[in-house]
Formats: C-alpha cells, structure tokens, sequence
C-alpha cells in the first residue's frame, strides 16, 4: 500500500507552495508532476504545450504517474491541476484536495509578487472566462475523488498543514 499524499486541485491554489512547507515541517520529501516533467523533458510546460499540444501534455502526466506507481512512496506529490485525470491516480496514495473559490485563487495569482510569471506559465488561465468555466467543471470531480478536502481559503498554513496530515490517518 502507497504511503504517498496527493495533493490535487485547482491551478494557483497553492499545491507547490504548501508541499513545500509541509515538507519542511514534517521533514517529508516532495515532489511536484510538473517539476518532474519538465525536467524528464527538458522543456517548460507552456512550451509543450505550444509545440506538442495539451493531448501530449497529458500523455506525459500519465507516464509520470506510472512511474510514481512504481518507484515513489513515503513522499508528497504536488500534482498539475488535470493530473487527476489518470488512469491510476487512486493506487497512488492519500488523494488530498485543497480547496478554494476562484475568486480567491485568481486574487492568489494575480496580487503574487511574481503575477506576470506565475499566470503566464499556466496556459489555461491565460483567458479567465475559460478558466472559471473549467474551474466549475473541475471542481466537482476534484471533491468526488478527494479522500480529504481541506480548505485553504478559511484555514492558515499552519492549520492547512495539520489537516493534510490527517490523511496519513484515514
Ligand atoms: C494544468 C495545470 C498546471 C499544469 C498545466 C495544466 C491544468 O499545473 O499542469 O498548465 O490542466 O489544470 P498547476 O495546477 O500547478 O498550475
């Protein structure tokens, strides 16, 4: 049995970033399916995206989750916003989603220090019309495969972080 933790949900609501600390706090390795693509390909992912389309995109998410089911355990993994779409996302470990509205996600984004960088290496959120209604469809399928959904809108980090680790117990 998996003793991974993967954190699903929304572009911009803040995976990387709470990995991080998690990591930090609980002394856990992490590991993020975009980091681990891009670097495997050596390529950015708005340059995949722009050269070989999303199709491929999510073929290279389905590769990085085979490997995840076959080579990682004991570690966080911060996961893309579509990453749930893979075949064998529930033999990877704890499904944990942090949860938030879109208006609090876009506001995240858009008020970061780093803004520009930060929306423009997401190219689905490059027209935000299109990025709420996939926000919408989303996140109803996110809250049904979560086996915890933990709220970052209304809880600080350090709550967040308790949460998360609860999954390790569910
Ligand atoms: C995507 C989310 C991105 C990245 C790619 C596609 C998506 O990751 O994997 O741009 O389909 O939601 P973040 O959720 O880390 O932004």
């Amino acid at each position: 049995m998996k003793e991974n933790i993967i954190l699903i949900g929304f572009m911009g609501v803040g995976k990387g970033t709470t990995a991080r600390a998690y990591g930090k706090k609980y002394n856990c390795f992490n590991i993020d399916t975009d980091d681990l693509i891009e670097s495997k390909e050596n390529c950015k992912i708005k340059e995949i995206f722009k050269e070989e389309g999303e199709a491929h995109f999510r073929n290279l998410e389905q590769e990085c989750a085979n490997w995840i089911e076959s080579s990682v355990n004991n570690t966080l993994i911060s996961c893309g916003g579509g990453f749930y779409n893979v075949n064998n996302l529930k033999k990877l470990g704890k499904i944990v989603l942090l949860d938030a509205s879109y208006e609090w996600i876009y506001n995240r984004l858009s008020t970061a220090e780093n803004a520009k960088s930060k929306l423009k290496k997401r190219p689905l959120f490059a027209e935000p019309k299109k990025a709420k209604k996939l926000y919408k469809e989303r996140n109803k399928i996110y809250k049904t495969i979560a086996d915890l959904i933990v709220d970052v809108e209304k809880n600080d980090i350090k709550s967040v972080l308790k949460e998360i680790n609860k999954s390790l117990y569910i």
